[in-house]
């Protein structure tokens, strides 16, 4: 019997009936999940038995839908737990049930998002335009959904690197440029690595010191401006952050976008979950400035909720973001009638080729949820974080470690008396592995000034005002309990 008379080759279902109650029953379990997302541990450690068979190899054949499906749920308690309301670590966005549909449809209809004339690129192109207005772009610019903000990073500098060097650097590449450019020493680690990633290598971004707030200081980027002009290199690029990682600072945007205008450099902004301030009315003006940058690089996926991943890179000169990506081989010619038109591709804008159908839940997500709401959301966290730094200030066993201007605040517990600085961080860090251990509360830490810090984000639309209270309550009995006994 050769392949083609063997009929089992197709990998649809035998039967369908018995395949749509399999894919009910897996959409009951995903909502019931979802409904539950407010309740039980916040992060579960995973058991060892799993770890194990997650180091079984694959077996030649296949094994009936009903157990892949029961393996797929025995997984499905052991993410990291950012659904649940006092999940309080890094950036990461608390998700919606809604977003679940809009994943359903995109994988039944399995585009390659990347070109030709189909439904896909159009919805993009509506994201596009509705990305434009909620950011104050013109109609003109262009933009990308990726992965994340590192991916999009990459795009935005990419452009900016490539108009630096009049595009030349298409075909002849980097060696030899002197191309420099500035980022506060809050910046995010992404920005060096897409220095990296480009050829530049992360030393050609300087890191600008920033003031007491923790923002870029305008006086150290005019400093570092002119001795690299002074030295013959050729700053091209300036990176703002709209929301750093460590306590959510704002660098001034409207003076970086003067000093970049009087320099001739490319203005990117990082607003990773920053942007997201954009729709709440009690941030917004923070954020003013951000409207004149070149590019700016943010997430639906960490404040604006939608389930991971959608990042999104945003370019005000269309021509330069088009000709930083676009390559059309003969396959790939565009044409005016037929599925190879419906020219731009999203292809002309990005490096991938082969893309799935990411825009989708975004659209849907934003259609759902609408700008207002979100916003409201978004500033309920803020009134929560403020809430929670005037508790900490009260509190004589805490200590606050920076300002809090978006979502981040930083503080640590003071330990005992006589406690030395290191015993201090150990207590700090002691009092976060626990809380994530014991399941009640996943903030992370950082350092501020050298000194660890408990840092808590609340980027969460499901976190209330109790969740924040039962932290730090939390926090300090910990610290009671692993102060006991060491009073001097
Ligand atoms: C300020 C900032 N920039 C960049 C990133 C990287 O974003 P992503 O994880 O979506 O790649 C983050 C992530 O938390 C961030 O907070």
């Amino acid at each position: 019997m050769t392949t083609q008379d063997n009929p089992d080759t197709t990998l649809d279902p035998e039967d369908w009936d018995t395949f749509r109650k399999r894919a009910h029953a897996m959409l009951d379990h995903a909502i019931d999940k979802m409904e539950g997302a407010r309740e039980g541990r916040v992060w579960t450690p995973m058991p060892d038995a799993l770890k194990a068979r997650l180091q079984e190899p694959l077996p030649p054949t296949g094994a009936p839908g009903m157990r892949v499906d029961e393996a797929i749920r025995s997984l499905m308690p052991y993410g990291p737990g950012n659904t649940h309301p006092r999940f309080f670590g890094w950036v990461h966005g608390s998700g919606t049930p809604s977003d679940m549909i809009a994943e359903i449809a995109a994988a039944a209809m399995n585009v390659n998002a990347g070109g030709r004339d189909q439904v896909a690129l159009y919805v993009e192109r509506q994201l596009v335009q509705w990305v434009r207005q909620l950011f104050g772009f013109p109609e003109t610019a262009s933009g990308l959904t990726v992965s994340g903000t590192s991916m999009a990073t990459i795009l935005a500098l990419k452009a900016a690197r490539d108009v630096a060097l009049d595009f030349r650097s298409r075909e002849q590449g980097v060696s030899g440029s002197q191309l420099v450019a500035y980022a506060s020493a809050e910046t995010h680690a992404c920005v060096a690595r897409a220095f990296d990633m480009l050829g530049l290598g992360s030393d050609a971004l300087r890191r600008v010191p920033t003031d007491d707030a923790l923002r870029m200081s305008t006086d150290a980027l005019e400093t570092a401006i002119g001795e690299d002009r002074a030295a013959g290199r050729q700053p091209f690029a300036l990176v703002g952050t709209a929301g750093t990682v460590n306590t959510g600072a704002i660098d001034p945007l409207n003076a970086l976008a003067d000093i970049a205008t009087e320099h001739g450099l490319w203005f990117h902004i990082d607003a990773a979950f920053g942007a997201s301030g954009m729709l709440s009315p009690v941030l917004r003006p923070r954020f003013s400035g951000l409207e004149r940058a070149h590019s700016v690089a943010f997430d639906f996926h960490k404040w604006m909720h939608v389930n991971y991943d959608a990042g999104f890179v945003l370019v005000r000169d269309e021509e330069a973001h088009r000709r930083a990506f676009s390559m059309r081989p003969d396959y790939l010619q565009h044409n005016e009638r037929g599925l190879a038109a419906g020219f731009p591709w999203a292809v002309d804008y990005g490096p991938e080729l082969s893309r799935g159908f990411r825009a989708l839940k975004v659209w849907a997500h934003l259609m759902e949820h609408g700008p207002e709401k979100i916003g409201a959301s978004v500033t309920r966290n803020v009134e929560q974080v403020r809430y929670l730094a005037e508790r900490v200030d009260e509190a004589q066993e805490l200590e606050r470690l920076a300002p809090v201007e978006t979502s981040i605040c930083c503080f640590r517990h003071t330990a005992w008396e006589g406690a030395s600085g290191a015993e201090i961080d150990r207590l700090n860090d002691e009092i976060v592995v626990r809380l994530q251990e014991e399941g009640i509360a996943a903030p992370s830490t950082t350092r501020i000034g050298g000194k660890l810090a408990i840092r808590v984000n609340i980027t969460n639309h499901r976190t209330q005002l109790s969740d924040v209270d039962m932290l730090l309550e939390e926090i300090r009995r910990c610290g009671r309990d692993l102060s006991r006994g060491n009073q001097r």
